[in-house]
C-alpha cells in the first residue's frame, strides 16, 4: 500500500490533479491517497467551484496561504507544509505542474528525503523571466520521478542532464479530465446565460504579469481586442490579477467601452470547457488552454513570445502570436479567415484519457 500526499494549490492544478486522487481512490488495495490544499488560490470561483465541477474530494488539509510576494508566499507553503509530511511519512508526494506551491512543496520533501513526483515534468520556454519556468527548472531537478506530458520534455531532461531512469512518458494529465467532462460541459448554460445564441465568438484568458502588470503591454492588448471584437464578439473571464490591474492601471474605461468585449467573473470548469468548445477562436496566455484547444481543435493564439508547450504548434491548433496588437490582430484574422478543413491538426501521442492510470503503474512498478 502506498501512501501518498497530492498536492493541489492554484487553479491549473485542479484539473490535473483530480483523475490521480480518483484513479488513486479506485485501488484501495495498492494506494491511500491523501489530498492537501497550500491554499494558494482561495477565492470560490478560483478554487470551491472546480472541486465540485471536477468532484474532487475535501482536501483533507488546507494550508490556507493565500497572496503574497512570490518569497513570501512559497516560505508560507514550506513552513505549513513541512510539519504535516514528518506527521504523515507519506511513500510518495505528488506535486503537478509549475506554480509555486509545486515548487514549494517539491523542496520540503527533497530536504527531508521523501520521494517526489512532478507531473508535467519537462517543460520549458526557456524564458527564465516567467515565474513558472523558474519552477518547472527547479522542481524538475530535485524530484525522484518525471511524468512527461510530451517527448519534447522528455528531451529537455535530458539535455539537463536528468538520469534516463527518472523520466517517464505518460501523456497530458489533463487530458484525462477534459474528455472525461466534456459530454457534462455540453450540458452547461453558459452560452445561453451570456446571450451568445448561435453566434460566432472568440474567447479571451490573460493573467500573466509579462502582459498586465505594465500598462504599455496591457494597452496594446487592448488595441488588438479592439479591432478583433469588432470582428466578433470576445468573452473574457477576468482572472483576479487581471482586473486589479485594469483599475490600477487606468483602463477600465477603454476595456468596458472596446466593441464586443464581454467581461465575466472567472468561470468554473465545466462552463468554461463548454465555452472553449463552442468558439471559433481562443486567445489566451495560459498554458493549459493551449493544450486544451489544441485537443477541441479550436484555432488559439497564444499572447506570449514563447510557449513551454511547443508541441500544441507543432502538432495543434497553437500560434504563438506575442503581444504586439499588429501580430495578434493578423494571426486573428488568418485563424478566422482559414477554411475548415484546409488544415489538419492532429491530438499529440498519448492525450488519450489514461494518463492517471499509467502514473499509477508507474508509481506501484517503481517500489518494486
Ligand atoms: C498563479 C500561478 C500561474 C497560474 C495562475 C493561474 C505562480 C507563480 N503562478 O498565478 O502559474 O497560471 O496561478 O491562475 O504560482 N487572487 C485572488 N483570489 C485568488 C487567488 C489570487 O484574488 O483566489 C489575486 C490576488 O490578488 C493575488 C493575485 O490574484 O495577489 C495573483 O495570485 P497568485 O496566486 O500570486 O498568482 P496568479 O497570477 O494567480
Amino acid at each position: 500500500m502506498l501512501k501518498i500526499i497530492n498536492v493541489v494549490g492554484a487553479r491549473p492544478n485542479f484539473m490535473k490533479i483530480a483523475p490521480l486522487v480518483t484513479a488513486m481512490k479506485c485501488r484501495p488495495a495498492e494506494f491511500q491517497p491523501i489530498l492537501i490544499h497550500t491554499g494558494q488560490h482561495y477565492d470560490a470561483k478560483m478554487s470551491d467551484t472546480f472541486f465540485s465541477d471536477l468532484e474532487i474530494p475535501e482536501p483533507d488539509i488546507d494550508l490556507g496561504v493565500g497572496s503574497a510576494s512570490h518569497a513570501a508566499q512559497t516560505a508560507a507553503i514550506m513552513k505549513a507544509f513541512e510539519p504535516l509530511v514528518l506527521q504523515e511519512k507519506p511513500d510518495w508526494v505528488v506535486v503537478v505542474g509549475d506554480v509555486n506551491s509545486t515548487l514549494a512543496c517539491a523542496l520540503v520533501c527533497a530536504k527531508l528525503g521523501v520521494k517526489v513526483a512532478h507531473i508535467e515534468a519537462g517543460l520549458r520556454s526557456r524564458d527564465r523571466s516567467m515565474p513558472e519556468e523558474i519552477n518547472r527548472l527547479l522542481t524538475d531537478q530535485i524530484a525522484d520521478l518525471l511524468f512527461t506530458p510530451s517527448r519534447d520534455a522528455d528531451e529537455n531532461l535530458r539535455a539537463e542532464g536528468i538520469p534516463e531512469k527518472r523520466i517517464r512518458f505518460v501523456g497530458n494529465i489533463m487530458i484525462d479530465s477534459l474528455l472525461k467532462y466534456l459530454p457534462l460541459a455540453n450540458k452547461s448554460t453558459i452560452r445561453k446565460d451570456l446571450r451568445l445564441g448561435n453566434l460566432d465568438y472568440a474567447v479571451l484568458t490573460l493573467h500573466r504579469p509579462s502582459n498586465v502588470d505594465q500598462a504599455q503591454t496591457f494597452a496594446g492588448i487592448v488595441e488588438a481586442l479592439e479591432e478583433v471584437g469588432s470582428l466578433l464578439p470576445i468573452v473574457f473571464p477576468v482572472h483576479p490579477r487581471t482586473l486589479k490591474m485594469i483599475a490600477n492601471l487606468g483602463l477600465t474605461d477603454r476595456v468596458s467601452n472596446a466593441p464586443g468585449l464581454c467581461l465575466t467573473d472567472p468561470l468554473g470548469y465545466l462552463d468554461f470547457l463548454e465555452l472553449l468548445s463552442g468558439s471559433s477562436l481562443v486567445l489566451t496566455d495560459s498554458g493549459g488552454i493551449q493544450e486544451e484547444t489544441t485537443v477541441l481543435g479550436i484555432p488559439c493564439i497564444t499572447l506570449r513570445e514563447n510557449t513551454e508547450r511547443p508541441i500544441t504548434v507543432e502538432m495543434g491548433t497553437n500560434t504563438i502570436a506575442g503581444s504586439d496588437p499588429t501580430r495578434i490582430i493578423k494571426a486573428a484574422r488568418q485563424a478566422l479567415n482559414k477554411n475548415p478543413g484546409t488544415s489538419s491538426p492532429q491530438i499529440p501521442p498519448l492525450w488519450d484519457g489514461h494518463t492517471a492510470a499509467r502514473i499509477l503503474d508507474a508509481l506501484i512498478e517503481e517500489q518494486g
